[in-house]
């Protein structure tokens, strides 16, 4: 039954009236309370109204007043950021701390708050149009024979299963019958009797069409929500509200006579209504949580612009929602979050610029064609775990559409193919039910198939897998992923590692040549830490730069596995370098973690904009020792509120211990027995020849000749990784000509440099080597490290700063993300031409 449009739009407004916040009158603030924090006493301490919690967050509540009424809570709530920022700065001392500690009581225990503000966020990953490829079906397939044979054995597995679905045969993700093997290998695990009975995912989108025939018998509406209209059915409303449906058919769709079957076609799949209006963080966080005991999977096929200028992180209040949900979601094992890795190759864009995508919480997920082949849109990055299925070669992937009997051919980009390793963890789930989020990545990295090995693209990684930025562990197979399922040991408990913040301070060599910076684990760190082995290491950094694009990172661990953690992209001219950014890649799965891990920054054009490494962070991630004694990683900011700031400098200053420059010389895989402190004599043993004239400490202090690299950081980092220094020492350094500056600080845990720039060195060498000297030695480093104290504070993302800037960042922040939607608008895609949403991302698809 249709209602008039008057009608249903009147309901939609009364329903929305009844839970909606409405912005254009109140003003409304995310608040974190202190655990002894009184609710009601917050509220009237400062006349504002109390909304309610924020999601599942205990302790985040949201109160409001109307526009502009609550003066003294938004000065409050600003003198408190103020001084939380001036503590963390590093204008350390007690005092400094009391000062927030002591308002944080006078205003009744709030520890954080920000502003909430609807904004359009994400973009749906729908491939921006690219070349077509013509159809080789044959060429990439079987013969003839096997093609006739594979055919037979598809329809006596529809007979089988009693699939009678108009479109299942068209369904080549399901079964190829053209070009063999190329589908997720499923229909074994049905003919197994795993379908996805008991398991439910949710579809975090643009609506799904619940009244669908091919939907609606698996549509659970208990864990669905409209948060865009407020209300409980994620109806699609808008034209174009099409993109949640398709992925939801992927999953889910209904075994019966509509259009074809989803993956787990036996389990359940809820809508949550985000991508078609505006919405708050708090929105968002609510949403990424909602009935996450029921919810199983969150599939999310969406994120920031893909345009190959975008660097953007979700707010901290999404952050700790993630966080939550894979603490306490699911009965404690965790929600499983799936994100499509992104569309924007072609734009040089990288999944590890996305903070969903590279976050370790989530499975990120990249595209192959129909004949197996890297499609031009999906992003590579170290942060992408498998890829699988979607678009390209001629075809897509067929799936539900919106409408009561609607199938859709075309759905495609990196967002059809998160959707199928939805299904895939659905499956296994229905077998497994009590495995862990973690459990489930493991299952990722041990099942997944690499393809193309000889492009060029793989490394061997420390546990016998194969690792390539553009395929991750390689492409799922649901049958593979589901039989390993059902005899998975569950992992420990998750352990981590955070280093101390290693400070850099030095300018980035324009060019081939890279700026590294090292720190050495050691066993007993790892101990402490009660940590046994890796799963994801991510990189916390900052790097000030005049034209992002120019930049890229390398991270080499112990074991000598490269990870390339941030790639050049040339849209992207912003000149704010990598601002708190946290960098994730899962290629050091499985290994110890022992040894030195090195960063090395590298700013590749030589143009006028270049850059200054600040400093940056290692964070080890992976299986507890003693699962007794581990806890829970404390929610996103909360540990860096905790952590001395003080802490890293003092560390890094105390280098008693520093090595001299010769062990800096080591090889990426020399380190573990390299001598710490070698003797100054050892060193002439390499070239001997080399004229030592100009020592280390005289040029230091006085040569002011051309700068010239010493240090050259090739492009096949391994084995020649650090060629000049490889045996090197302090003298050879110089012999080069050139003008090499190693600092090392260390804490018993080396870092070093490798300098380009003169007039960084020392008059006393061995000074050149501490941190203090650096810094001590003039504004713009004294700069640096006021810098780098204040950053310890932030968020990860450009969005981070809101911790200090909540209310007065806010507009910036806005028009950053519309004028990168704008640009981003210019680009045509399939499903969103019309305008109803120009002004907004949100109907780009990926
Ligand atoms: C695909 O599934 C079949 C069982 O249906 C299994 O024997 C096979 O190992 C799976 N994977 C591959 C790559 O064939
Ligand atoms: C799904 O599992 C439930 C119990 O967990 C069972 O009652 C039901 O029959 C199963 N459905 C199918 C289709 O296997
Ligand atoms: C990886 O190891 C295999 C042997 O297991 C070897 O043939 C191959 O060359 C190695 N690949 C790389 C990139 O080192
Ligand atoms: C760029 O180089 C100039 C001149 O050496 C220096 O003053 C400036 O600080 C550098 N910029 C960055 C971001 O390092
Ligand atoms: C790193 O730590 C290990 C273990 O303490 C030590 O043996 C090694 O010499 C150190 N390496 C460097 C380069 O400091």
């Amino acid at each position: 039954m249709r209602l008039p449009s008057w009608l249903s739009l009147f309901l939609l407004a009364s329903h929305a009236v009844a839970a909606q916040r409405d912005y254009e009158k109140n003003d409304y603030f995310a608040v974190h309370l202190g655990p002894t924090a009184d609710i009601q006493e917050v509220a009237r301490l400062f006349g504002v109204k109390h909304e309610g919690q924020i999601g599942e967050l205990s302790d985040h509540h949201t109160f409001s007043c109307s526009k502009g009424s609550c003066p003294d809570f938004e000065a409050s709530l600003h003198e408190l950021k103020l001084r939380k920022k001036r503590w963390r700065r590093g204008d350390i001392g007690l005092q400094k701390r009391d000062s927030w500690r002591q308002l944080s009581i006078e205003l009744g225990g709030i520890l954080w708050a920000e502003q909430q503000h609807l904004r359009h966020r994400h973009v749906k990953r729908i491939p921006p149009p690219g070349p077509l490829v013509s159809r080789q079906d044959k060429a990439d397939g079987g013969t003839d024979a096997e093609q006739q044979e594979a055919i037979q054995r598809l329809n006596s597995i529809a007979e089988t299963l009693d699939i009678s679905d108009p479109i299942f045969k068209e369904q080549w993700h399901l079964f190829n019958p053209l070009q063999l093997g190329h589908d997720l290998n499923v229909t074994g695990v049905w003919l197994d009797g795993i379908t996805g009975n008991g398991t439910i995912s949710a579809v975090i989108d643009d609506g799904l069409d619940m009244d669908s025939n091919d939907l609606k018998d698996n549509y659970y509406a208990a864990g669905s929500y409209d948060f865009n209209d407020k209300g409980p059915d994620p109806k699609p409303r808008l034209f174009d509200d099409k993109h949640g449906t398709r992925c939801a058919g992927e999953i889910a769709a209904v075994k019966n006579n509509v259009c074809g079957v989803g993956m787990a076609y036996d389990s359940k799949v809820a809508g949550l209504r985000i991508l078609s209006k505006p919405i708050s963080d708090e929105d968002e966080a609510t949403a990424i949580n909602y009935h996450y005991q029921e919810n199983d999977i969150y599939s999310c096929s969406w994120g920031p612009p893909d345009d190959g200028a975008t660097m953007e992180a979700p707010g901290i209040l999404i952050q700790r929602a993630m966080v939550n949900g894979i603490q306490s979601g699911r009965g404690g094992l965790g929600s499983v979050f799936v994100f499509a890795a992104g569309n924007g190759a072609a734009s040089e864009d990288n999944c590890n610029f996305d903070g969903y995508t590279n976050s370790i919480y989530s499975i990120t997920v990249g595209g192959i064609d129909r004949a197996g082949n890297h499609p031009y849109y999906s992003e590579a990055c170290s942060a992408q775990l498998v890829v699988t299925y979607s678009s390209g070669h001629n075809d897509a992937i067929h799936t539900t559409d919106v409408g009561v009997d609607k199938c859709y051919t075309g759905h495609g980009g990196t967002s059809a193919a998160g959707p199928l390793v939805v299904g895939t963890v659905a499956l296994a789930l229905s077998a497994r039910p009590d495995l862990s989020w973690r459990d489930l990545q493991y299952l990722c990295v041990e099942t997944a198939i690499p393809i193309h090995l000889d492009d060029g693209s793989w490394q061997n990684t420390t546990i016998g897998k194969k690792f390539s930025h553009t395929y991750g562990y390689g492409k799922v197979d649901a049958y593979l992923f589901v039989e390993a399922a059902k005899s998975f040991v569950p992992v420990k408990a998750q352990a981590w590692f955070h280093s101390p913040w290693l400070s850099v301070q030095h300018e980035i060599p324009e060019g081939d040549q890279g700026l590294a910076a090292s720190f050495n684990v050691t066993q007993q760190m790892l101990d402490e830490a009660n940590l046994e082995r890796l799963e994801h290491v991510t990189v916390t950094m900052n790097v000030k730069h005049g034209k992002r694009g120019d930049l890229s990172a390398d991270l080499i661990s112990p074991d000598g596995v490269v990870s390339h953690l941030a790639v050049t992209r040339r849209p992207d001219v912003a000149d704010t370098g990598y601002d708190d950014w946290t960098f994730m890649s899962v290629a050091h799965w499985g290994e110890s973690g022992i040894g030195k891990w090195t960063v090395v920054v590298k700013d590749t054009r030589e143009n006028e904009f270049n850059g200054t490494f600040i400093d940056w962070r290692l964070n080890l991630w992976g299986e507890s020792i003693n699962e007794q004694i581990q806890g829970l990683h404390p929610l996103p900011d909360e540990h860096d509120d905790d952590h001395e700031t003080a802490t890293a400098i003092v560390s890094t200053t105390s280098v008693d211990a520093a090595p001299s420059p010769t062990s800096l010389a080591a090889k990426p895989t020399d380190h573990i027995d390299r001598p710490t402190k070698p003797k100054p004599g050892d060193d002439s043993d390499t070239t001997a020849t080399a004229p030592t004239t100009s020592t280390g400490s005289e040029a230091a202090a006085t040569t002011t000749g051309a700068v010239e690299p010493t240090h050259t950081y090739s492009d096949s980092f391994l084995p020649s990784f650090f060629p000049t220094f490889g045996v090197s020492k302090r003298t050879q350094i110089w012999i080069y000509g050139s003008i090499g500056l190693i600092i090392v600080f260390c804490a018993g845990l080396g870092v070093y440099f490798v300098l380009q720039r003169r007039k960084r060195l020392r008059n006393n060498p061995r000074d050149a080597y501490e941190f203090e000297m650096v810094g001590d030695a003039d504004d713009d480093e004294q700069q640096g490290l006021n810098n780098r104290r204040t950053r310890t504070g932030k968020g990860r993302a450009r969005r981070g700063g809101e911790l200090y800037d909540a209310f007065a960042g806010e507009s910036d922040d806005d028009d950053d993300l519309y004028s990168e939607d704008d640009t981003y608008q210019d680009t045509p895609s399939n499903d969103t031409s019309t305008g109803s949403r120009g002004d907004s991302p949100a109907g780009r698809e990926k």
